[in-house]
């Protein structure tokens, strides 16, 4: 097979990107090692940035998000004991984000992505990637027993952060950074009423907790728990009533609780591999950089990842290597804003058992002081609502 551009991972990331390209009129290809109904099936991120937005309505799948997604205007911080609203809208000059799950926009893209009769080879076993430091790269795979070659210009590894593409790279030309944080997340997705019309981030003594939502009838509720936890030791009620003691009196009282859907336990991590591109393979969403989830930027970095590449790589077809040359750059100017963000938003709000009473009082005192001080709000709130795409 002979096609110009091979994505490697079918993820909200290679998706995308297939679905610009498809727009800018560039033959790609999606080689994913997964079956086409696993994806969807994974819950994760669930916040999306105005220019995640306008990058899905560019693709020409925005149609379903904007029917059953949520404005959200704001967002409400939780900490000795009250909540405090922090205006997204009025602090931003009138940004909002909008909450619909990582899962629907997964299933979207795949939905236009069958009706456009474009190709994804599911289920590939071994993919490996070769010749990306000469202009005829291959991508090769086995399915059912039998390899395959796909020749092409450009290989584009979204396969995230275990994928095969970054670890193809000789470890001479990539250099990594990386913290890992003492805690993971414990999440539960229950067919329950959001506990609020808004999302909770709560810092309490007994570590954080977050009320979040895929619709005004499913909620989405995680707790810092150690990193060593067993989901499996985690009952429904067990989880309900602590998550009951990390929020304010008033939503303890109105949380509704019922049968998980999911449960699941994730590490939190911040990790960055510089530089993206590396001949003719470019690194993209989770495959190059992973933040902790707080503040929900992992699928916003991998959209806005892919919304350079596409662009870049239109721009090559149309006769100018500019773009493919600054890809990397552009790219990590943005996702260096946004892993200070995470890593500082993940401070602020998380129990970190070797900073002590001297480091509580420090985040007591940041607390405070951001829901009191305009200008401390405002660097939340347009972080938060996602920074502008610079050229
Ligand atoms: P992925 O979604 O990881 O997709 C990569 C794809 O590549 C997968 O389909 C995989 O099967 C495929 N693949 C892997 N290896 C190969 C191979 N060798 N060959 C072919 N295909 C391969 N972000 C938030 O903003 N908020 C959250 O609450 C949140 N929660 C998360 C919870 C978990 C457990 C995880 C892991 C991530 C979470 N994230 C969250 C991050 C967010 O989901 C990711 O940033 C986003 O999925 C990145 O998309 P991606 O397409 O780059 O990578
Ligand atoms: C969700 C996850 C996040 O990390 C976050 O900051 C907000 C929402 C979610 O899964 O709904």
């Amino acid at each position: 097979m002979r096609v110009q551009v091979a994505i490697i991972g079918a993820g909200p990331a290679g998706l995308l990107l297939g679905a610009l390209l498809h727009r800018a009129g560039i033959d790609a290809v999606l080689v994913e090692q997964r079956s086409a109904e696993y994806a969807p099936g994974r819950i994760r991120a669930s916040v999306l940035e105005q220019t995640t937005v306008d990058l899905l309505d560019a693709a020409g799948v925005g149609e379903r998000m904007h029917h059953e997604g949520l404005l959200h205007d704001g967002i409400e911080l939780c900490f000795g004991g009250a909540r405090h609203r922090i205006d997204l809208k009025k602090l931003t000059g009138g940004k909002h984000v909008m909450v619909y799950g990582q899962t629907e926009v997964t299933r979207d893209l795949m939905h236009a992505r069958d009706a456009a009769g474009l190709k994804t080879i599911y289920e590939a076993e071994h993919v490996s990637l070769q010749d990306f430091d000469s202009a005829r790269p291959r991508v090769r795979y086995q399915q059912a027993g039998a390899t395959h070659e796909i020749e092409c210009d450009f290989i584009a590894g979204c396969d995230g952060f275990h994928g095969v593409s970054r670890a193809s790279v000789p470890a001479s030309a990539i250099q990594i950074h990386e913290k890992v944080y003492p805690f993971g997340w414990l999440g539960l997705l229950s067919e329950t009423p959001p506990v609020s019309h808004e999302l909770i981030y709560s810092n309490h003594e007994r570590g954080f907790a977050l009320c979040s939502m895929r619709s005004l009838h499913r909620s989405r509720y995680y707790l810092q728990c150690p990193i060593d936890d067993k989901v499996e030791a985690w009952s429904d009620e067990a989880f309900w009533a602590e998550l009951r003691r990390r929020l304010d009196p008033e939503a303890a009282e109105s949380l509704v609780t019922g049968p998980s859907l999911e449960k699941s336990i994730a590490p939190l991590r911040s990790f960055v591999a510089e530089p993206m591109r590396f001949g003719r393979l470019f690194l993209a969403g989770d495959a190059a950089h992973i933040v902790p989830p707080t503040g929900a930027k992992g699928l916003n970095l991998a959209a806005s990842d892919v919304g350079y590449l596409s662009r870049a790589l239109a721009e090559f077809y149309a006769g100018s290597e500019t773009g493919i040359a600054h890809y990397s750059d552009r790219c990590l100017r943005r996702i260096w804003k946004a892993e200070r963000f995470s890593w500082w938003f993940t401070s602020l709000m998380h129990r970190f058992p070797e900073t002590g009473a001297f480091g509580q009082k420090l985040q007591a005192a940041e607390l405070d002081y951001l829901v009191h001080s305009t200008a401390a709000s405002t660097a939340l709130a347009e972080n938060y609502v996602g920074l502008p795409l610079r050229d």
